[in-house]
């Protein structure tokens, strides 16, 4: 319910422009947000760096309406790739299609996907495609296969949510394609004909996920914070010996800090999620609308300012 509301309100430009005035001058959206700058954002990864973690970073911004923004947001992430390698951190990136355009014209975010991409070729990194919602999921899933045939794996990923029926058919195509797959449950309010409604049947899914990518010839990030699906995961690895350079943990920026630290000092490879950008506020919500205790978390700060 507060899931929902907190959803359908990330969708409200007059609620977005709201928080984002009130996160800014409160601050309190650095609790999920590294920066509003690159460089802050730089200074964040090597933190995570020296600890041994990885970092995807994702310029923020979605379903972007104007060619303009478009153009914009892909010359931001090219700059972006440029500043990764100057600066050495290790970080990849992650992108919506709907930043580069795909709500305008398929075949725009196409050119701003391969610009991109091109980009990546040339200064040694990958782009992981990030999941929206269910509106875009086919798009999303035939632009990622198109750039997969030309670029190939170490260059480009995707993002399947375990919530929604189709994954299943979706997880064990990419998987025999031997693709990079981050499975995460997923963010977006989704109706009961598209996703699994319960939380428990969801947590199934993600199991029966891992079971079909893990053994696969795919590489696998398993991008959660919840114990009970990196234990399954932990199950699984063992269980079919997959070796450690074919998968990895990801977590979100600011969320079970102390989880990330003790998986990477384990010595599993440990990547997180680092937004940074102007554009938070919808991201904040997803964010603040997992967990009713972050709501709090919030109103309780504002409060004793
Ligand atoms: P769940 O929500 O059940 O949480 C398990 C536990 O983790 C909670 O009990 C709590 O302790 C902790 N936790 C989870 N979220 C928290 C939060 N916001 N604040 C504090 N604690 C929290 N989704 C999508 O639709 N498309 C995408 O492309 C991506 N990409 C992505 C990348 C990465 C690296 C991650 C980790 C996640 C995503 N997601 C995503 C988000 C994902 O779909 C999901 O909404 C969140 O990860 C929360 O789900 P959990 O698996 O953590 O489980």
């Amino acid at each position: 319910m507060l899931r929902n509301l907190m959803l359908r309100a990330a969708a409200n430009p007059f609620l977005v422009g709201r928080l984002a005035t009130l996160g800014r001058y409160s601050g309190l959206f650095r609790r999920f947000i590294a920066g509003e700058t690159i460089e802050e954002t730089i200074a964040v990864v090597r933190d995570l760096n020296r600890g041994g973690i990885l970092a995807t970073l994702d310029q923020l911004g979605e379903g972007i309406t104007q060619e303009s923004e478009a153009v914009r947001a892909t010359e931001g992430y090219i700059n972006l790739l440029k500043r990764i390698r100057a600066s050495g951190i290790q970080s990849t990136i992650s992108i919506k299609l709907t930043q580069l355009g795909l709500e305008i014209d398929r075949d725009l975010a196409r050119r701003h996907l391969t610009c991109i991409l091109e980009a990546a070729c040339e200064l040694g990194n990958f782009v992981c495609i990030d999941m929206e919602g269910s509106a875009h999921t086919q798009a999303t899933l035939d632009l990622f296969r198109e750039a997969f045939d030309s670029f190939g794996r170490e260059r480009v990923g995707i993002v399947i949510q375990a919530y929604l029926y189709r994954s299943e058919q979706d997880v064990k195509d990419l998987s025999a394609l031997g693709c990079n797959i981050r499975l995460c449950k997923g963010a977006y309010m989704e109706p009961p004909d598209v996703a699994f409604p319960r939380k428990s049947e969801v947590n199934r899914n993600f199991c029966r996920l891992l079971d079909i990518m893990l053994p696969s010839p795919a590489y696998s990030a398993v991008a959660t914070h919840d114990d009970a699906m990196i234990r399954h995961a932990l199950q699984t690895i063992e269980r079919h010996r997959v070796s450690g350079d074919r998968y990895e943990f990801q977590m979100l920026y600011g969320v079970r800090r102390e989880r990330q630290w003790e998986l990477a000092r384990q010595g599993y490879r440990m990547r997180v999620y680092v937004p940074f950008g102007t554009q938070w506020a919808p991201y904040y919500m997803r964010r603040l609308a997992e967990r009713p205790a972050n709501l709090l978390f919030i109103v309780r700060n504002l409060f004793r300012r």
